[in-house]
């Protein structure tokens, strides 16, 4: 490597800390505005940088990366999901890709078990009541939900998050069933309390709340389609906390419309901040604006994993989060 200060360009503003350390390190050019990129924008971005540091919403897919400079070498990106990047084609073209797993798994977790306690408790219908200034005193029957303790949680990937949110689930008296690719070690399964389901189809039509944890990808688009849903039961709750193209939207809305199913508590979308306005009208859903990882440690922590990641690149070395094809 030259002792030329390497071109950084950032899509989008970052907390500041990360923001001061990268002009302290890197010749960056950081997005003042915060306003998401344009497609010519980031083609033009794309041409100049020796490293690109997108996020979630950055489309960077075959087409845009044709705009790619020779010197374009590392696409550093700030986020774990790496679904807007066309990773594959990025390698054919000898550019890196990495990410910043690990630093958003327990907030992303605490996140979701706030929305397992608060679907079935009514807490946005309790909300609404209160600031409408609606509420007219205690009743014996008023907004009864669902206790949690003793349900059958079902988690639909069971990586980092997925164990994640079992720990917690665990403490709350749930019980624990999970559906992924791979068993977990025996010992993790048993350290967790959790029963694996080989078959989605058969964990789907047993548990009380689904909460999704796996990534998108080709394999996982629609996974949970209507035919899937269906096999729920009606009083069942789903929470989704990893990306919305894994669940049918519109699906979903017309079962939740329905009484199909008994709510759910969404902080993803299918088609980003586009959502199906059926949605929008629903007692029973929580929406929430893609927030799961949204805490200022969290948010540092993943701008030093993107800093940590060109350092090493820039040293000469692979970055310690480099998504490989076995990730794909
Ligand atoms: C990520 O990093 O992929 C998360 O979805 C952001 O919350």
């Amino acid at each position: 490597m030259t002792n030329t200060p390497l071109k950084v360009i950032v899509t989008r503003r970052l907390p500041e800390p990360v923001e001061t350390r990268m002009r302290e390190l890197f010749d960056v050019e950081l997005n003042e505005t915060d306003e998401k990129m344009d497609a010519d924008t980031l083609a033009d971005a794309i041409s100049r940088a020796d490293i690109l540091v997108p996020t979630l919403g950055d489309t960077v897919d075959q087409k845009m990366l044709a705009h790619a400079g020779d010197n374009l070498r590392l696409i550093a990106n700030y986020g774990a999901g790496f679904d807007h990047i066309d990773v594959q084609t990025a390698l054919q073209r000898g550019i890196m890709v990495s990410n910043t797993p690990g630093v958003l798994t327990d907030d992303t977790a605490d996140m979701t078990m706030a929305m397992i306690l608060a679907v079935p408790r009514r807490l946005r219908e309790g909300t609404m009541l209160m600031q409408q200034g609606d509420w007219q005193g205690w009743s014996p029957t008023a907004l009864m939900g669902h206790r949690i303790g003793g349900k059958r949680l079902g988690i639909l990937g069971m990586g980092r998050i997925g164990q994640a949110v079992a720990a917690r689930a665990k403490a709350f008296g749930l019980q624990v069933h999970y559906h992924n690719r791979r068993r977990l070690h025996l010992d993790t399964e048993a350290a967790l309390e959790a029963t694996y389901w080989e078959s989605l189809d058969q964990m789907l039509a047993r548990v009380d709340i689904l909460s999704i944890h796996c990534p998108h990808t080709p394999g996982t688009f629609h996974l949970l389609n209507a035919r899937r849903l269906k096999l729920m039961k009606p009083s069942a709750f789903i929470i989704n906390t990893a990306r919305g193209e894994i669940v049918d939207e519109n699906a979903l809305t017309r079962m939740l419309r329905a009484g199909e199913l008994a709510g759910a508590g969404l902080d993803v979308f299918e088609h980003g901040n586009d959502i199906n306005p059926r949605l929008k009208g629903l007692d029973n859903v929580l929406l929430l604006p893609h927030m799961g990882s949204a805490t200022v440690e969290g948010r540092i922590e993943m701008g030093e994993k993107v800093i940590i990641n060109i350092k090493t690149f820039a040293d000469g070395h692979r970055p310690p989060d480099q998504v490989v094809p076995s990730m794909l």
